[in-house]
């Protein structure tokens, strides 16, 4: 990934930042994106650590507004005039409530984050791809962009729509040698899933998390190491002919019927 400019959404934690810490050790450029400035700081700062000489741009956005992705992708051709990659991680899970409980704000707000915001950075990333001939995007489903889960309709509901807007970016830009893929996580240990089994079990998370481990066929929860080095290779040049596809990255969990023994 050497010198290739790569932009993370979501950068400052969890997954976007596992991907950064592993980029920034194969040398390429990064744009980190997050609305977390102070989390983003020290981001930066942790990064510089692993390489003291990578170069980096940070950029304060909201990925749910229009006019800040665009901001940020014209910082990114002002800085380092291309852009060989797109990581379009960043997303919320909302709160776990059922269907017809579901607080209305935030059914929107889930949808203009996982959603609008990842379409915002196809719509401004991919002209700029368009015009290299060249371009690599991991947009981030989830495991519930492949199947349902329980109390989580609008994240379900964005997340299949991202794996449907990868399909159609998949085909409509192929022919300018753009690839896009996306990803599909299952309980991969961030700061999200470690707030989610505080909602499960506020009086021990640990148990909560413990439980859910049990029932993955690896019987463990995935590291965010495990999914940078599959979002390393999409977005390389090694990555030559996978497009339109959304891996899961879950211990096989959701090939499985029925529960783990
Ligand atoms: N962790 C998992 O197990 C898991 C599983 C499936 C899918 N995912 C998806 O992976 C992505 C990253 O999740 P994570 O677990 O690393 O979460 P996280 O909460 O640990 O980190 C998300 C980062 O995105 C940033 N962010 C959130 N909304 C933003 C916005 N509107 N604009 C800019 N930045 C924003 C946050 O500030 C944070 O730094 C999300 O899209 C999530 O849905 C995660």
């Amino acid at each position: 990934m050497k010198d290739q400019v790569i932009i993370i959404t979501g950068a400052a934690m969890g997954l976007g930042l596992a991907t950064a810490e592993l980029l920034a050790k194969e040398g390429a450029k990064l744009v980190l994106v997050d609305y977390n400035e102070n989390a983003l700081k020290d981001a930066e700062q942790k990064l510089k650590e692993i390489n003291p000489e990578v170069a980096l741009l940070s950029v304060k956005a909201d990925v749910s507004s229009e006019e800040q992705v665009k901001n940020y992708v014209d910082k990114t051709v002002e800085k380092f005039g291309r852009i060989d990659g797109l990581y379009n991680n960043a997303g919320i899970e909302g709160k776990q409530a059922s269907i017809v409980d579901y607080d209305l704000d935030i059914f929107k707000k889930v949808i203009d984050i996982n959603l609008m915001g990842v379409y915002y950075g196809l719509r401004y990333v991919i002209p700029v791809m368009q015009k290299q001939k060249f371009g690599r995007i991991v947009n981030v489903a989830s495991v519930g962009g492949i199947r349902g889960v329980l109390n989580q309709m609008p994240y379900v509901a964005s997340k299949h729509a991202v794996s449907g807007m990868t399909k159609n970016a998949a085909l409509e830009y192929g022919k300018d040698g753009i690839l896009t893929n996306a990803i599909a996580p299952g309980a991969i240990l961030t700061p999200m899933v470690a707030e989610a089994f505080k909602q499960v079990n506020p009086e021990d998370p640990k148990a909560a998390e413990a439980q859910y481990a049990s029932n993955n066929p690896t019987r463990a929860l995935g590291d965010p190491k495990d999914v940078a080095s599959v979002v390393g290779f999409l977005l390389s040049k090694a990555n030559g002919y996978v497009s339109g596809q959304t891996i899961a990255i879950d211990g096989g969990e959701s090939n499985m019927y029925g529960n783990a023994e």
